[in-house]
């Protein structure tokens, strides 16, 4: 028994002197681990009378969980002393400046997308949208080019594997076949635009394999070529900001407007270098013209109580005039560097409807 007291004594002391878990569990693999003080003790209780057998059992099951406990005690107090010696360690300083945001910006040609709608919807006009992979009818046949028609060249157009019959999809090359979506899916009167991208087999410093345009159609009973002029002479002051900038309409052909005629604006070019404003020079902007009547009958509109008129324009080609940027290509090169430099604040961005001067 004296030695049961003394062991209580030694492992008591032991388990208060361990000052770490590593330590406790040093002292518990002494106590009661299978080589452990207590086990043998235990083990020990085999070679006795049975009479003592029983007392000794008692003590010394009464010893082991006093031990289990104390040392669970002690494992429980270190454990949070641990973990507040850490949380001291690691505390996070939040008097500590915030790391900085990258701020990301509006791509010049979102920006003038955004500018050309605001224009537009201020005027009355809705935005529609159509599928870049098109029927050959509606980019070219429907809008009044017919297979040997020689404006089929002009297009370099991108046509999709054939299909079994030998009837193939292209990519649009143009905006243009959503006004024949349009003018199938809903009667008059229509006053659209078209934001969208094409596609033509192209590429250098003025072209690219896919670009931007933005289409108008406006298809009512007494649409004249007035409307045509006011609207874009309207549109192209609005855009650059010039109420006496110069707008010229010069006679021209699409096979889908008659008569056709193509925007230019006032300018003037010195020593390389381009400003737009009265001068005594003129840059083309856009194509437009008064809807063929074939193109109305084509979409079951009739054209003898409908007229309309419809242009396009490319969005690079405005985006580089206004902005000032000198190649077409770097507009999909996803330079950050450029980005930066051309890029738009968010905030600066015009509402579809207020936020512009006028
Ligand atoms: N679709 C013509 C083009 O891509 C532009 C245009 C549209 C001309 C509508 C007249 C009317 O060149």
């Amino acid at each position: 028994m004296d030695d049961i007291d003394k062991l209580r004594g030694d492992l008591t002391q032991a388990i208060a002197a361990a000052d770490t878990l590593d330590a406790l569990d040093g002292v518990r693999v002494s106590a009661l681990g299978k080589k452990g003080a207590i086990t043998q003790a235990m083990k020990g209780l085999g070679a006795m009378d049975p009479e003592d057998r029983r007392e000794a059992g008692q003590t010394i099951n009464a010893l082991k969980s006093e031990i289990s406990d104390a040392i669970e005690a002690r494992k429980a107090d270190l454990s949070t002393a641990e973990l507040d010696a850490r949380l001291m360690a690691e505390k996070v300083d939040v008097s500590l400046p915030a790391r900085p945001e990258t701020e990301g910006s509006i791509h010049p040609i979102s920006q003038v997308i955004d500018e050309m709608t605001a224009i537009f919807c201020e005027m009355g006009f809705t935005v529609a949208e159509g599928p870049d992979i098109e029927e050959d009818w509606y980019n070219f046949t429907a809008l009044n080019i017919p297979p040997e028609h020689p404006a089929r060249q002009e297009h370099d157009t991108f046509y999709l594997p054939g299909e079994t019959d030998g009837h193939r999809k292209l990519l649009r090359t143009h905006t243009s076949p959503v006004q024949i979506h349009t003018m199938q899916d809903t009667k008059p009167p229509i006053r659209i635009i078209v934001p969208g991208r094409t596609y033509r087999c192209d590429y250098d410093a003025t072209h690219s394999p896919m670009f931007h345009q933005i289409e108008g159609l406006v298809v009512d009973e007494t649409i004249n070529m007035g409307h045509l002029k006011g609207c874009l002479i309207d549109f192209c002051r609005t855009m650059f900001d010039m109420d006496d900038l110069p707008v010229r309409f010069r006679p021209s052909y699409f096979p889908f407007t008659e008569p056709s005629a193509e925007v230019d604006i006032g300018c003037t070019k010195k020593d390389g270098e381009l400003r737009i404003g009265a001068g005594d020079d003129w840059l083309e902007i856009l194509g437009s013209g008064m809807v063929n009547p074939r193109v109305l009958e084509n979409c079951g509109i009739d054209s003898t109580k409908y007229q309309g008129f419809a242009f396009g324009m490319g969005v690079e080609r405005i985006a580089m005039l206004k902005y000032g940027i000198p190649d077409l290509r770097t507009f999909f090169e996803s330079d950050l560097r450029w980005l930066r430099h051309y890029g738009f604040k968010s905030l600066e961005v015009p509402g579809m409807v207020g936020g512009l001067s006028r």
